[in-house]
């Protein structure tokens, strides 16, 4: 079994870095213009070739399973105003070849537990991991970062783990890899820790929301205690993994925006807001209009 089929999505995070807007509402369904951040994360794993979607949830995460469902008076209301575009719109939001499966994470026991939960469902083989709160974008005409990385998986039939460099003060924020020079956009992995303090980590090489990671690493978490925070640790089983068998950190073309976080979630906005073809003229004359307005403009 080589191709990816299948991806992870650990979405039962209470978001509370977005609180109150997810009091009542997954982080997850936080819209970047006009789709929620979920739905970016799953079209990747589309352009990748995943078919089964696996949402690790949790409570009040309802509306992902229905973001994900038909939606039988939306449609039926629209077809009968034959609103066709619209229409299309909603149906398209997933491929009819797609699988969606929910598994419930009953306690917040950390990213490693969450992967675990998606076992019975992935068995032995290579699988995709997503965090929905990493939104990334690429240039047009290149790949999406889960399609790069699944062709370096086709190459190199190990794990990949996207890596970015950070500020060496935010070290704290990420798992962190040590890597030796492999090839071209490739490192080797010699050592991963999870969030470590600036002065004490291997490296500035940080593990971003995209994983390809091999069956093997639920022997990995499942023997695992628990690590920072006093949960399982996903960084700690590919730390274990690694020990077994090759771990391979891939420069990913693209940026991203950690939204997660306030400032990258309205950063993401406003890279997309410029980008999308309802909203770029007419947002960026508002962007021109206020830098003038706060004494930035170059006119
Ligand atoms: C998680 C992982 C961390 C990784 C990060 C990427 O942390 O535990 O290793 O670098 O995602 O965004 P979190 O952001 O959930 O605290």
């Amino acid at each position: 079994m080589n191709k990816i089929r299948k991806a992870v999505f650990p979405v039962a995070g209470l978001g509370s870095r977005f609180l109150p807007a997810t009091k009542a509402q997954p982080k997850e369904m936080l819209p970047i213009v006009d789709k929620p951040l979920i739905q970016y994360a799953v079209e990747e794993a589309v352009a990748a070739g995943v078919t089964e979607m696996i949402f690790i949830t949790g409570r009040n995460k309802r509306a992902i399973e229905d973001h994900f469902d038909k939606a039988y008076e939306l449609e039926a209301e629209l077809e009968a105003a034959n609103k066709q575009a619209l229409l299309e719109l909603v149906r398209g939001v997933i491929p009819k070849n797609v699988n969606c499966i929910y598994i419930r994470q009953s306690a917040p026991l950390g990213l490693g537990h969450a992967v675990l939960c998606a076992r019975p469902v992935v068995g032995n083989e290579p699988f995709a991991v997503l965090l929905a709160d990493d939104f990334m974008d690429t240039e047009r005409g290149t790949k999406p970062v889960l399609a790069q990385m699944a062709e370096v998986y086709d190459y190199e039939k190990c794990s990949v783990l996207a890596v970015q460099d950070v500020p060496r003060e935010n070290t704290r924020q990420y798992g962190i890899v040590k890597a030796d020079a492999y090839r071209k956009h490739l490192e080797l992995v010699s050592n991963i820790v999870e969030k470590p303090l600036p002065d004490e980590a291997p490296s500035t090489l940080a593990v971003v929301g995209r994983y390809v990671l091999s069956g093997a690493i639920f022997d990995h978490l499942e023997n695992l205690g628990t690590g920072t925070g006093g949960e399982i640790q996903l960084t700690d089983g590919i730390a274990s993994l690694m020990r077994a068998e090759r771990v391979l950190a891939y420069r990913y073309a693209g940026q991203r925006y950690d939204c997660g976080s306030k400032l990258g979630y309205l950063e993401a906005t406003t890279a997309m807001g410029l980008k999308h073809p309802e909203t770029a003229a007419g947002f960026q004359a508002f962007l021109a209009k206020l830098a003038k307005e706060n004494g930035h403009g170059s006119t």
